[in-house]
């Protein structure tokens, strides 16, 4: 079995496992924390939360994760979210909780909390990194993922690409290493630094490009030249299509999205990458020229 297959059948069965939703749509109240990552897994798991508590001056991020029991107490089978109140968060020597839900009073309760010791695995390779508390929020792209943000150390806004759980770290480590095996190629957006919390890296900076759909529809052949830099630095894009690839507002073309990028020489794989792309633009120029009619 070659890299890919394997790839792509491990990947299958993590988003085949969990599905996030915004953060907008959530159902579950603090008196004192923001709700900044839901993850819901299907089957009989509980749900996890990643939350930005307040207390005061003082800010923290921690994980709250809900037992199936909690959830079904309060979705026996509809589908509307239900308002879920959970009790105050406090700072302090933990990042992990647990809420347990008393059925005759129908109050939640924190059952325990630990601090967990997380490896740090991830490869900082940029000299630059900003504590994630440090940011401030503008938009956010995908939830639970990407949001643009702003930064004194930025004159204008940046792009922060999340691991808001620690089981998201593995893939974000293999986008964090594209990117380093890329840099300077000009086949990427340029990479701007680490986002740490507690020390740990959780997410990576890049710039933010947005996207002007009249020079995107001008110059999309360009996404072909960029995946033939990658190619010249002995890598794969593995997901080639042409939602991977932004044009900046002067024409000049980048990739992103490595998380299934793979280090290799085999043409086979730069073929296949060029060949989905082509695929895509050709597609999309037939729109393009579709709507200036
Ligand atoms: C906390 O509670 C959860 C859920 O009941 C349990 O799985 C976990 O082992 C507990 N952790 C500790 C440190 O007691
Ligand atoms: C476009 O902008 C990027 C980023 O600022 C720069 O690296 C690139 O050289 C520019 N390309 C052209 C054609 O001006």
């Amino acid at each position: 079995m070659s890299f890919w297959p394997r790839l792509f059948f491990i990947i299958g069965i993590a988003t085949a496992s969990a599905y996030t939703v915004s953060p907008g749509q959530n159902a579950y109240r603090f008196p004192n924390a923001e709700v900044l990552a839901i993850q819901r897994e299907v089957a009989d798991q509980g749900h996890s939360l990643r939350v930005l508590v307040n207390d005061g001056e003082q800010k923290a991020i921690k994980y709250v994760f809900l037992e199936s029991g909690v959830l079904q107490a309060d979705y026996p089978s509809s589908s509307e979210p239900v308002s879920i109140n959970l009790p105050r968060l406090r700072l302090g020597d933990w990042d992990e909780a647990y809420i347990h839900l008393d059925r005759q009073t129908r109050t939640y309760s924190i059952r325990n909390t630990t601090r967990k010791v997380h490896l740090e695995s991830m490869d900082f390779w940029h000299p630059r990194k900003i504590d994630y508390l440090e940011f401030s929020k503008v938009e956010m792209l995908q939830p639970d993922r990407s949001q643009v943000v702003t930064h004194p150390d930025f004159d204008v806004p940046v792009l922060i690409k999340i691991a808001s759980f620690p089981w998201d770290i593995p893939s974000l480590e293999r986008e964090t290493n594209g990117y380093r095996l890329l840099h300077g190629s000009g086949a990427t957006p340029e990479f701007l630094g680490h986002v740490t919390e507690d020390g740990r890296a959780i997410a990576f900076i890049t710039e933010y490009i947005e996207e002007v759909l009249s020079i995107r529809g001008r110059n999309m052949q360009g996404c072909l030249a960029a995946l033939q830099r990658l190619h010249r630095r002995g890598m794969a894009h593995g997901d080639a299509h042409d939602g991977n690839c932004l044009i900046r507002k002067n024409g000049s073309s980048v990739l992103i999205d490595f998380e299934l990028s793979g280090e290799t020489w085999l043409h086979e794989e730069f073929e296949r990458d060029l060949d989905i792309m082509g695929r895509c633009i050709q597609d999309s120029s037939e729109h393009y020229q579709e709507s200036l009619l």
